[in-house]
């Protein structure tokens, strides 16, 4: 059962499987907005490109980029490491970028920092290829499945080791359709 009341916004079909929501949409949107601004003040007077890995960051990427105002440029790169809700420590790239970042001030832009297994090969991937620098901006950080040394450069909230889903974020690609984020079921 829900603790908020909210009952009406989890009708999709899937809402017996979400116990319940971590942060609701106005709590997202006050925070990517501050998001937002933090990356309009730091970037100012570049052009950075905000580099969005498929499918987890597309919501959260597309309200975030809505908050900046500077110019900017986007990308996508997809990759897969984890199979179910286990990740297997083989990250793939399935869809490379489509512009060269050479020289170029990068932003990745993550739905969810879990073990950081992904975007730290992410990170050495985007080095080596010639860019003015890369920081990373990240909705979600759970800290507490950390199995590598990794430190996001912008963070949206911090969690604790429970299954969200939401706001872009799936299990075995549901839910990604929820406008907030929510803990399922274990
Ligand atoms: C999720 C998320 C991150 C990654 C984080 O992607 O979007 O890319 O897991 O986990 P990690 O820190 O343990 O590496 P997922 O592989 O579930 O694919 P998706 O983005 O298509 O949902």
């Amino acid at each position: 059962m829900l603790n908020d009341g909210r009952h009406q916004a989890l009708d999709t079909g899937n809402n017996s499987e979400i116990t319940r929501i971590l942060f609701g949409e106005d709590e997202i949107r006050a925070r990517v907005r501050e998001l937002g601004r933090r990356i309009t003040e730091d970037y100012r007077g570049t052009t950075p490109v905000l580099v969005g890995t498929l499918k987890g960051s597309f919501v959260f990427l597309a309200d975030l980029i809505r908050e900046i105002s500077i110019p900017i440029t986007l990308d996508f790169i997809s990759v897969s490491s984890y199979c179910g809700s286990s990740q297997t420590g083989a990250v793939k790239i399935q869809k490379d970028l489509d512009e060269s970042v050479s020289e170029r001030r990068v932003v990745i832009v993550e739905d969810i920092l879990d073990t950081g297994i992904t975007a730290n090969y992410l990170m050495k991937w985007l080095r080596a290829r010639n860019p003015a620098d890369v920081r990373i901006c990240v909705l979600l950080d759970k800290q507490a499945r950390r199995r590598v040394d990794i430190a996001p450069d912008y963070v949206g909230f911090e969690i604790l080791d429970e299954f969200v889903v939401g706001y872009g974020m799936d299990y075995n690609q549901q839910y990604r359709n929820l406008p907030h984020i929510g803990i399922l079921r274990p």
